[in-house]
């Protein structure tokens, strides 16, 4: 192989390796637990090696900066309101996350403009020069704002627990994805989960009823089981897997890490987040 072929494959697979992430946590069915495993994650891909910011978009009850216990001065609604650069607003969390925090109930966000949606969507691209891995948390539900932030992400994290109604609403959500044309992958997380066999059962049921109804993959991102340990460390308002990282949802969060980084699990896609946002939803 020629010195120029060697020189631009490597160039290739330099600009490959670096491409930037991003996954969008979301669930259909509120409370779920979404915004402890969305910051749990960020924190666990920061500890290992990669470059992550944290973007809190629920619009409407914003509480990353709660669970993670940092004070916040401007958030995404003075971002939108057009009082604060996004660079401005992002805080350094302890742990070496970025994280972007997002607009309260008092900030009158809950339902964002499509042009405010494209036009924020787009500045977050920005996070995308500095960062290997872009974590999203969303709102519950299926609204505009969500479906936008899950369409404009590489990677959809469905977290759902064994419950019916919390299945129900998750298979919701993976079938307004799928019939908007989703490119990206799609993954479901089992939190909550009594044990192993109790999260693997809701697993099948899911990914079965996807693939015989939509034709579609759901693949599985594994579970996170219920733990008390979780309940205390959110009181005590630390990310769970700082305060008792050997706790059993800890483990699980590790694994879930694992999975995503290593197993080729998390993908990205040629065009980037912002560049992809005005195809949706047009
Ligand atoms: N694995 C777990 N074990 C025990 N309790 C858990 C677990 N995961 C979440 N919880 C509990 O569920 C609560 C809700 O979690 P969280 O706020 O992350 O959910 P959410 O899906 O983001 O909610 P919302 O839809 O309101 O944004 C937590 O405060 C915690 O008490
Ligand atoms: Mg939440």
């Amino acid at each position: 192989m020629a010195i120029e072929d060697q020189a631009g494959k490597l160039r290739r697979l330099m600009q490959q390796a670096r491409r930037t992430r991003t996954i969008a946590v979301a669930s259909g069915k509120g409370g779920v637990g979404k915004s402890n495993v969305a910051l749990n994650l960020a924190i666990l891909l920061s500890a290992g090696g990669s470059r992550v910011a944290l973007v809190d978009a629920d619009m409407g009850l914003a509480n990353i900066d709660v669970l993670a216990d940092v004070e916040v001065r401007a958030n995404l609604s003075h971002v939108i309101g057009g009082l604060r650069r996004l660079e401005e607003i992002v805080l350094d969390l302890p742990s070496g996350v970025q994280f972007v925090p997002g607009a309260n109930g008092l900030a009158k966000l809950a339902h964002l403009s499509e042009f405010q949606r494209t036009a924020l969507i787009r500045q977050l691209g920005t996070l995308e020069a500095d960062n290997d891995v872009i974590v999203i948390d969303t709102a519950a539900g299926i609204g505009p704002d969500v479906l936008q932030f899950a369409a404009s992400a590489d990677n959809v994290l469905v977290v759902t627990t064994p419950e019916p109604t919390a299945i129900t609403d998750a298979y919701a959500l993976i079938k307004v994805l799928h019939h908007s044309g989703y490119p990206g992958h799609v993954s479901l997380l089992v939190n909550l989960a009594t044990d192993r066999h109790e999260a693997r059962t809701t697993f099948q049921r899911l990914s079965g009823v996807a693939r015989q109804f939509l034709g579609t993959t759901v693949y599985d991102a594994g579970y996170v089981l219920v733990d008390p340990k979780v309940r205390e460390a959110v009181r005590r308002r630390e990310p769970f897997v700082l305060a008792y990282p050997r706790c059993p949802a800890s483990r699980c969060m590790s694994a879930l890490a694992t999975k995503l980084s290593a197993g080729g699990m998390l993908v990205g896609r040629e065009d980037g987040f912002f560049r992809r946002v005005t195809n949706w939803f047009a």
